[in-house]
């Protein structure tokens, strides 16, 4: 089962903030698509902020939207942790992407039934992996067992990656550090880590934009 990897990557300021400056997209993708990751598991604020940046206006479904896409098997597959249903009736935004294989959608017993069906009528495949949240390492687990997920990319915040950390699932963090400070307004990247992690650095590479590309690895 431990062929597993698991990589938290995230574009940071100074002072470890996620948000509040203009993160370098261009490079933030570069890395993230060298990973090859078989899943990226996107939480579900992150999902919705994406769709509320990049597609405000939230096109109307078509019949092609209740299919699976026939892809290439070597995308990943986008992995969406969603109890509550915060994406009911914005899913097919995300499922339009060429790079993307499918979504899958993590719910949990406390899920309403109304998504489920709603997922169901569009031939989403989802798992309950969970009483209330999703339990992470179960869901972890369901994802290489079902999908064969050997690396696993995280495109999310401070509070699915805290999970993941606190549950010592994560192999690496990547961080592509931006030369800024954003002050007041941070939203620490690491601020719901509830326990001291010893990292050992495994590389530094300072890109020509600037930036800092840090790799660590977390046990
Ligand atoms: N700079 C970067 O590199 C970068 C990258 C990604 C995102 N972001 C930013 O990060 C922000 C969103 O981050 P966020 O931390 O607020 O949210 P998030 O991590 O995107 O979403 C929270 C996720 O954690 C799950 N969750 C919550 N509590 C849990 C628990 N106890 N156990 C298991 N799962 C749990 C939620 O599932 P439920 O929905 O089921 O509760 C949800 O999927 C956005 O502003 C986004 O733009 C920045």
């Amino acid at each position: 089962m431990k062929t597993r990897k698991v990589i938290i990557h995230n574009s940071v300021s100074l002072d470890g903030s996620i948000r509040g400056f203009d993160v370098d997209m261009q490079a933030h993708y570069a890395i993230a698509g060298n990973y090859k990751a078989d899943v990226h598991l996107i939480g579900s604020n992150t999902a919705i902020t994406g769709i509320q940046t990049f597609c405000p206006e939230i096109p109307k479904e078509e019949p092609g939207d209740f299919q699976k896409p026939q892809r290439d098997s070597q995308l990943p597959l986008w992995v969406i942790p969603d109890t509550t249903g915060k994406l009911h009736g914005l899913l097919h935004v995300y499922r339009r992407f060429d790079l993307c294989r499918d979504i899958v959608v993590l719910v949990s017993q406390k899920t309403p039934r109304d998504y489920l069906r709603h997922l169901e009528e569009r031939n989403y495949n989802y798992h309950i992996v969970g009483d209330h949240h999703i339990h992470c390492p179960q869901a972890l687990n369901l994802l290489t067992e079902t999908y064969h997920a050997q690396t696993i990319l995280t495109d999310t915040g401070p509070i699915l990656n805290g999970v993941l950390l606190n549950n010592g699932l994560v192999d690496e963090l990547s961080l592509l550090v931006h030369p800024v400070i954003v002050g007041p307004e941070k939203y620490p990247l690491l601020g719901n880590v509830t326990q001291n992690i010893t990292l050992s650095l495994l590389a530094t590479e300072k890109l020509p934009t600037g930036k800092i590309w840090l790799t660590f690895k977390c046990h």
